[in-house]
Order: C-alpha cells, then structure tokens, then sequence
C-alpha cells in the first residue's frame, strides 16, 4: 500500500501520510489539512475518524476481536480476574505476584471516603438516580483532593491510581444505599475488591452476609469484560475532558455521565425496562420486534447494535454463557429471561437485523445476570462504571503522557450571516 494518500481539492493536489497501526488499520494523517488546505473534515458521531494512537485496547468490529494491551478478552474472562487486569490496562504489563500484591495493598490504603462526603450524599432526595449520584460524588471527591496528580511522577501517579480505584468503588455502593435508607457500609481491607463490592451493596448491620464465590467469580468476569473499549463515548469524554488537564476525579466524572445515556452504557437498564415492560403487556416479543423495525416508531431493541461490532459482540458471547452459570448455579426461573431468549432468537432470525448486523451487544445479557443476583434496575450502569473505571484511567493516563494537544472540534457554520441588531422596540 501507498504511504501517502492524495487530495484533489480546486484542481490541486495534496498529499497526507498514511498510518499503520499494529494490526494493518489504515488511517489517513490530516493533521495538516487546515493549515496547508483551509479545509477541514466533517464527520458527525466521528465514524470516521480517529481521535488519537493508543497502545491500550484494540477492537475489530468485523471479526468480533477485543484485546487489552495485546490479551485477548476470552484468555483475560478465562484465566484474568479484575484487579489484575486494571493493572495491564492502566500500567501495560500484567503484573507480577508481587505487583499485584503490592496493587491491592495500595487501593486498601484509600478504601476510608472522607465522612463530610456523607453530607453530600444527604443533598440528594432519596430516589435521585444512582448514576446521577455517582457523577456528583465522584467530581466531589475533588474537593477532598484538590492537587492534581503530575502524570509524569510515577510514584503520584501509581498512588493516584489506587486512590480512585478505593473510592470509587465505595461511593458508587453508597449510592444504593442511600437510595434504601440503609447506613453506608465500610470496605472490608480483609476482602477483595469484587467481594467488597457485594458486601458493601448487601451486608446489613442486623445479620452476617454470606456470598457464594460463583457470584463474585461471575461478577469478576463482568467487570473485567466491561474494563476498556478503547475510544467509545464514555472514554472519549474523558480524554477530552483531560486534555484541558482538568483532574482526574473530574475527568472520571465527566465519563460517568456519558456512560448513563440509554445508548451507550445506561442501555443495561433500559433492556430490562423494556423486558419488563413486554411482559408487563402480554409478552408478545414479535409486537416489539415489529416496533423496533418501524421507523415511524422511535422505539428500539434495547441491547442490539453496535457503532463497531458488525458482527456479534464477543463480550456478549462470554456474558451469555455466564449469564447461564448464575442463572444455574441460583437456580433462578424468571419469566423475564423467557422474553429475553424469545427476542434474541426472533431478532437473529430476522432480515431487518441480519442485514444490518444488528446482534445482542454486553448490555442485552449483563441486566440478567444483575437482576438474577439481586441487584436493582437503576443500579445496572453503576456497575458498568465500576468495570469501566480501568480503562478511564488508563486512557486518561495515556492521553496525558502523550502531551496530546486541548481536544477542540472544528465546526461548518450554517446559521445566519451578518445581520444588523435591531432594538426590542422595532422588533
Ligand atoms: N433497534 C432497531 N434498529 C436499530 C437498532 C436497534 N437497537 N440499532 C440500530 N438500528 C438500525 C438503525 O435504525 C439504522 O437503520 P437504517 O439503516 O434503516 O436507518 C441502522 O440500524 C444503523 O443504526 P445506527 O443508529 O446508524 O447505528 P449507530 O452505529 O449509530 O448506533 C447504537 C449504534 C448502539 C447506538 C444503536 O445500535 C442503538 O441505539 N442500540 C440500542 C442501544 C444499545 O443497546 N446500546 C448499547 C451499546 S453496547 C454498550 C456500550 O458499549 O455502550
């Protein structure tokens, strides 16, 4: 292939680089469009276009491929757990025994949140959405740590890392528990990180919690396949957010809030509103089926379609057969799983979604699993922020190191031209 690609614009030529990434991804280099053309691209929704170079997570939509840092997710779900693999994704290598030791050791020595963030909590009225919540905590946790972390002093960093990776996961349970009523548990320093999770959703000062590690093995698994997805909505809102170098907590933040969109990570909840709300009305799947495929009618088949999977969704390949474990292993019968696997077999069936490629993505199995394991609708995109944060940080992390430069779009102006103000009394 040609290094270079051409542009003919007024009958002049131009020529830009072309760029090979790991895996032969071809992409034009146009950093010098505007400047030598005064053109500049348009691509709304940016399907086209790359925002960076990035070593952490290579994906491809058509063969259904996700690697981190080189690691297939099928060997990381298999043989990986979750804090091992934060590790890779945030620091590229798997670490050593003594690493992953010395890791958890340091996210240990962050699990205490500040009481005064109890007093925030309080602001909020008792049914706020726990996303909501999460993304007003996370971005208060600034106020308790108001020096931002210098990306290039390793020993800062590394503390900074565990640091967000205690607390955030303290906080975001806390949202559930406010939204009960119940008082704000404590992380467990004899636990782990997965465990903690549960214990610090569940554990009621009334009783002892006991947890079957098939749950916390079945949870590891979901989080870890929910860590990176290199430069979706959510994470991009990060590393654009960073590039201004607004802290970390505050990039974190503004990721939680991306991610809660019914498109992208708030889709788990939305799937199972749509599963109850089907059998709510009589269980016909084919009715929604036909809804969906209306464009007359917004509705859409919650927890199908990918903007990059054009073929199944491997995370959703690994999730639906866990979903099946928990679902055994609880022995749950729910009626909602039913409509779930009637709707997944009519969608693949059918034209509309076979020629569109439209098959089950992560979000259309992970609500199963945490509605089976007790875990309430509202929280479902919690979750998904607790397996995200990883990859946050380590794209965050990257994007500073890499001194990229303020993301700042360009744009096509289409509203008026010049016009003169006129005064309110001769309007
Ligand atoms: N139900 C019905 N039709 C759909 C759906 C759906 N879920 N998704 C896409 N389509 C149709 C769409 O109407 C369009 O049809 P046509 O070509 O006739 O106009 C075609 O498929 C292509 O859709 P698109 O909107 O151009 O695709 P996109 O890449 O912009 O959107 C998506 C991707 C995920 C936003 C979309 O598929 C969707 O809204 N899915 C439902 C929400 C969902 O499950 N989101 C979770 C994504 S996975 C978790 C994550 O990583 O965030």
């Amino acid at each position: 292939m040609s290094n270079t690609a051409i542009l003919e614009i007024d009958g002049k030529k131009y020529e830009f680089p072309i760029i090979v990434g790991t895996e032969n991804e071809v992409a034009i280099d146009i950093d010098k469009l505007r400047g030598e053309t005064g053109a500049i691209t348009i691509d709304p929704g940016y399907k086209n276009s790359g925002s960076c170079k990035s070593e952490i997570t290579f994906l491809d939509g058509e063969k259904g491929i996700l690697r981190y840092r080189g690691y297939s997710i099928e060997d990381l779900a298999d043989k990986s757990n979750f804090l091992e693999v934060s590790y890779l994704l945030i620091f590229g290598e798997l670490p050593t025994a003594a690493d992953l030791e010395k890791f958890e050791t340091n996210i240990r020595k962050y699990t205490l949140v500040n009481e005064e963030m109890k007093n925030i909590i309080d602001g909020f009225p008792k049914n706020a959405h726990p996303m909501g919540v999460l993304a007003s905590l996370t971005s208060a946790l600034t106020a308790f740590n108001p020096k931002s972390v210098d990306v290039s002093n390793e020993k800062e960093m590394y503390e900074a890392v565990c640091k967000t990776m205690g607390k955030f996961l303290v906080i975001a349970t806390w949202t559930y528990r406010k939204n009960m009523g119940y008082p704000l548990n404590y992380y467990d320093n004899t636990k782990g990180y997965v465990e903690n999770f549960m214990r610090l959703m569940f554990e009621l000062p009334t009783g002892p919690y006991k947890i079957d590690t098939k749950i916390i093995n079945a949870l590891d698994k979901l989080f870890i396949l929910h860590a990176d997805h290199e430069q979706n909505c959510s994470t991009s809102t990060v590393r654009m957010v960073g590039s201004s170098h607004a802290g970390l907590f505050a990039s974190i933040s503004a990721g939680v809030s991306a991610l809660w969109g019914p498109l992208h990570g708030g889709a788990n909840q939305a799937v199972l509103e749509m599963l109850e709300e089907i059998q709510k009305n009589g269980g016909d799947a084919d009715k929604y089926l036909a809804k969906a495929k209306d464009k007359e009618d917004p509705f859409r088949l919650m927890g199908f379609g990918h903007r990059v999977y054009k073929n199944f969704d491997p995370r959703a390949k690994i999730i639906k057969k866990a979903a099946d474990d928990v679902l055994a292993t609880l022995g749950v019968n729910d009626p909602v799983l039913t409509i779930a696997k009637k709707l997944e077999e009519a969608a693949l069936q059918d034209e509309y979604f076979k020629s569109r490629n439209l098959y089950p993505n992560v979000d259309f199995y992970s609500g199963i699993i945490y509605r089976a394991l007790g875990i309430p609708t509202e929280m479902f995109t919690v979750l998904f922020a607790i397996g995200r944060l990883p990859g946050w940080i380590a794209q965050w992390k990257e994007m500073r190191l890499n001194k990229e430069p303020i993301g700042r779009p360009r744009q096509v102006y289409t509203g008026s031209p010049l016009r003169e103000f006129v005064k309110t009394e001769n309007r």
